[in-house]
């Protein structure tokens, strides 16, 4: 709003940056410098009374219609039980807890130790997502349409779909951010470096829960392109990670499998980091632990990248960090991590 008097727009400047002050706004509509500017009308030649009057009520108006706009917004806002949650008649109300007692949850902070190592090991990281598409999900994998091997992955599927009329997918492994991985970094490879990549993020699988099973959890996948990468690398990567990670010589071995996104596929295993093969009850008695799959990236997925499978080769693994820190800890059941229980969370402190 702009005055043509010079009095009336000083004292609108004043009283629209007081207004922000006052904690009853109201009060705006009573200042003593819109007294006084009415005040001031009788004292003025007849003809100008008419336009000063009209821009004094211009200008209560305007403040008027502050006052009201707050006290609207105030209203919106749903009023706040101050009793909540507590049980007011209980006897003795629960306490907060100091933030000095709080903790990482275990399953960062070995997330955290995970990552640690594979940036030592020349990986860059990349973080997933929370909703994703059949494309990644499936197709930039090599699962055709239709094929039976998309049932594997007990995904969540939501109502809504994507451009493709495709529901859109909770991602069931975190092998759907390959194809954005291959294409973020390819530049990489014409400057000779390779592609380093991992991603440890959360997926969600439509299971059966029990001990091993949980809906939510944590996969690391890893992804490594260059010119000349074989198989042997893949294992050596692997082991080498493991044995950082257990701080222990282990160990491992591999036995064909079958993923559409890698051929050759496998199941890695390594011996079991806690009775060293002797068999227990965390190995099954086995003495081995099927940790992870892996292979060499299927050229189907390098080409869908826009990488040449004729030049460079990769290989690509992904496995649960729950088994992982499960058999480092000796944690029986894998619902203790999303169970929010102090008595567990307490023992990583
Ligand atoms: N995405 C697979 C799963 O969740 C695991 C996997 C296997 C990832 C082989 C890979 C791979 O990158 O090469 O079952």
């Amino acid at each position: 709003m702009n005055y043509q008097n010079p009095r009336i727009a000083k004292v609108a400047d004043l009283l629209t940056s007081r207004f922000e002050t006052l904690q009853n706004k109201s009060e705006i509509l009573k200042a003593v410098e819109l007294r006084a500017l009415f005040g001031e009308i009788p004292t003025l030649a007849p003809e100008e009374r008419g336009a000063f009057g009209k821009e004094i009520n211009e200008l209560r108006k305007v403040l008027e219609q502050l006052v009201e706009s707050y006290r609207e917004q105030a209203e919106a806002l749903p009023p706040i039980d101050v009793t909540a949650p507590f049980d007011v008649n209980a006897a003795k109300r629960p306490e907060l807890l100091p933030a000095s007692q709080g903790t990482q949850h275990p399953l960062m902070r070995e997330r955290q130790h995970v990552l640690d190592i594979f940036y030592r090991m020349g990986f860059t990281a990349e973080e997933s997502r929370e909703l994703d598409d059949d494309w990644h999900m499936f197709s930039s994998l090599n699962f055709p349409e239709g094929h039976p091997a998309r049932d594997d992955y007990d995904t969540f599927m939501t109502e809504e779909t994507d451009a493709n009329g495709k529901r859109l997918i909770a991602p069931a492994h975190t092998s759907t951010m390959q194809n954005r991985v291959l294409q973020k970094y390819k530049a990489n490879l014409v400057q000779g470096k390779p592609i380093a990549v991992v991603v440890p993020d959360r997926v969600f699988r439509n299971e059966d829960l029990d001990a091993r099973h949980e809906h939510t959890f944590y996969q690391c996948e890893g992804v490594y392109v260059a010119k000349g990468v074989h198989a042997g690398m893949l294992i050596a990567t692997l082991k080498t990670f493991l044995e950082e990670y257990y701080q222990k010589d282990l160990d491992i071995k591999t036995q064909p499998f079958y993923f559409p996104f890698t051929e050759p596929s496998f199941e890695f295993a390594l011996s079991c980091p806690f009775c060293d093969k002797k068999g227990c009850n965390i190995c099954s008695y086995s003495g081995w632990i099927e940790l992870l799959g892996c292979g060499m990236i299927h050229p189907n997925v390098l080409k869908m990248a826009g990488i040449d499978p004729e030049v460079y080769t990769g290989f690509a693994w992904g496995g649960g960090i729950e088994r992982l820190v499960m058999m480092k800890h000796g944690i029986e059941d894998i619902r203790h991590f999303e169970s929010g229980k102090l008595e567990f969370l307490r023992q990583f402190k």
